[in-house]
């Protein structure tokens, strides 16, 4: 028995000779039963037993050796081709949003300005009341703003990431220098010109004289690095609760140099953010005492700044992750 278990056949022309040997007609198996006629009737029924057992293991093992034979065929056919050529494997690139907030984050990065994230999901508190917004603002209408419920309190999305300003200021001293990225929400009908997210970068500093100069100095020196050494910056008058004095900063067309054209409607200047110094009641509200310390902030949206650089027309071609658009961008920008 231990001999047939043994047994082994590398190929199909052996298992037959094994069958041969062992069960055909003139096989050792076959022949053993002739033999039974012989055995003394005492021991016929032990015998006869073992006989059968020897004859089934023969046919299992024959049946066990063709199977391991086909299973290795089946393999051999798979195998790999090392003469195939290799399936190209399409290499990815970088979202143009990622793009420009990286450079945002390098440019800034080099005025030792860090990054301060927080939830898109904000109370009233922190995207609100604390950055002084009168409780009848137009913000706070259900037309601008995403509500996920009124009650007991305003939880909402947040409409720009001056709640991580906010944020940061309650939990953290002065001197504050950070940018805030994030996805930000407003309920605005889709359009190629409005989206119902975007994306800002909005900077903070706070320390002991910080100056309206100062936040000029470091808005004209982000203008350059961004759009190239040629770009003028002019600063319009404008109001945010949150600032004061406040205002709408323009980059001069890097399209027409600032002499006007299609893109710049004529007028020579691109708006890109808006800026201030932080009002004293925000700074007070987060418990930063206004009298011994003043600070600047300023907000754009990176898909402003994305289109200026790229010429992209269309908002909506950032979130449609369309190949043929992403594409065009490449990685080593
Ligand atoms: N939070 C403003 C916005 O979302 C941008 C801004 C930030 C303006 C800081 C002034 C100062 O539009």
């Amino acid at each position: 028995m231990a001999e047939i278990n043994a047994l082994t056949a590398a190929s199909a022309e052996e298992v037959e000779q094994i069958r041969i040997k062992y069960l055909s007609k003139k096989g050792a198996i076959p022949a053993m039963m002739n033999d039974f006629r012989s055995v003394p009737a005492e021991q016929k029924r032990e015998v006869g037993q073992k006989l059968n057992e020897l004859k089934t293991l023969a046919n299992e093992r024959l049946a066990a050796l063709r199977d391991t034979l086909a299973s290795q065929a089946e393999a051999a056919q798979a195998d790999i081709d090392l003469t195939r050529t290799a399936t190209p494997l399409p290499l990815g690139t970088r979202h143009p949003l990622s793009l420009v907030k990286n450079e945002i984050f390098r440019i800034f990065g080099s005025m030792g300005f860090t990054i301060a994230e927080g939830p898109e999901i904000e109370d009233d508190w922190h995207v609100f009341s604390s950055l002084n917004f009168p409780p009848d603002h137009p913000a706070r209408d259900m037309q601008d703003t995403f509500f996920i419920s009124r009650s007991p309190q305003d939880i909402l999305l947040r409409t720009h990431t001056s709640s991580v300003q906010t944020r940061t200021m309650e939990t953290q001293k002065p001197p504050i220098r950070i940018i805030c990225p994030g996805r930000v929400y407003r309920n605005e009908a889709i359009s190629a010109r409005a989206h119902c997210f975007f994306h800002q970068v909005e900077g903070l500093y706070i320390d002991r004289n910080v100056s309206f100069a100062d936040l000029k100095q470091c808005l004209l020196y982000f203008a350059r690095e961004m759009f190239g050494p040629d770009t003028r910056i002019r600063l319009r008058p404008s109001y945010f609760p949150f600032t004061e004095p406040s205002a709408e900063m323009d980059i001069s067309c890097h399209i027409c140099g600032g002499k006007g054209c299609p893109f710049c409607k004529g007028t020579g200047w691109v708006e890109i953010l808006g800026c201030g110094m932080v009002d004293p009641n925000v700074l007070e509200a987060c418990g930063i005492d206004s009298k011994e310390y003043t600070g600047y902030a300023f907000g754009m949206g990176i898909e402003r700044i994305t289109n200026l650089k790229y010429r992209v027309k269309d908002l909506r071609m950032f979130s449609e992750n369309d190949v043929r658009f992403l594409h065009q961008f490449d990685a080593a920008h």
